[in-house]
């Protein structure tokens, strides 16, 4: 399975946005938090920053929305170019509808997950999902200490897509560094997404293929 790395942009130097986004352009997607200061006690990067990153880099807009009523807000970000936009199953009300609406705009649609939410109850739409995102911190911030908890509910949600044979990505997303990430794609991820990790990295470019090749090598090792 291919590794996908993305950059999530929420504690980046939004004074230097042009260069942050040029100096992870060997990045397969830039990872764009929406909070609303309601679904998360946090709020930051609306569609102002959207427009903008999508305007400055040639890489794909991944928009990770923590808001409250996906089923309203989601589409503007499907208009305003992101190439995949992911909500989260608590604050959604038709999912699958919701999904089915972001791919006839021409956009993957992922689902997440907060760390206390049962992968099992979803396990009979996940094939409706380009992306099942596992957050491995609770949303709101960067910068936080990855849970190792949560690697039972990647391996359930491998074992569960390998059982439908459906070909949604595991994306994971808090506290992945060269020092986590071997453990999450040992579970089952094959999508990283890492903030702090990259952008307070003395090289941010070289930051993302080593994570890229750590992932990689777990990926290998677990054949
Ligand atoms: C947290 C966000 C993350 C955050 C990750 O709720 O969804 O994308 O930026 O930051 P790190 O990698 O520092 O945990
Ligand atoms: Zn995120």
């Amino acid at each position: 399975m291919t590794i996908d790395i993305s950059p999530s942009i929420l504690n980046c130097d939004f004074a230097h946005l042009a260069d942050e986004l040029d100096a992870i352009r060997n990045a397969d997607w830039v990872h764009v938090d929406v909070m609303d200061n309601h679904f998360v006690p946090n709020l930051a990067l609306g569609m102002p920053i959207v427009e903008s990153v999508v305007k400055t880099t040639s890489v794909p807009v991944d928009a990770h929305l923590m808001i409250e009523d996906p089923d309203r807000w989601a589409p503007a970000y499907a208009e305003a170019g992101c190439s995949s936009v992911t909500f989260h199953a608590e604050a959604a009300q038709a999912p699958i509808r919701l999904a089915r609406y972001l791919h006839q705009h021409g956009v993957r649609a992922g689902l997440a997950l907060r760390p206390a939410t049962d992968i099992q109850s979803f396990v009979d739409i996940l094939g409706e999902f380009d992306t099942v995102l596992v957050m491995t911190v609770e949303p709101g911030f960067g910068g936080q200490r990855f849970l190792d908890t949560m690697m039972g509910k990647i391996r359930r949600t491998r074992e569960a897509l390998t059982a439908l044979g459906a070909d949604t990505s595991i994306q994971v997303d808090g506290g992945i560094s060269r020092a986590t990430i071997a453990r999450a794609a040992r579970a089952g991820a094959t999508n990283f997404v890492a903030g702090s990790a990259i952008f307070h990295a003395d090289n941010p470019t070289a930051e993302v293929e080593a994570l890229r090749e750590a992932a990689l090598a777990a990926q290998e090792a677990d054949v």
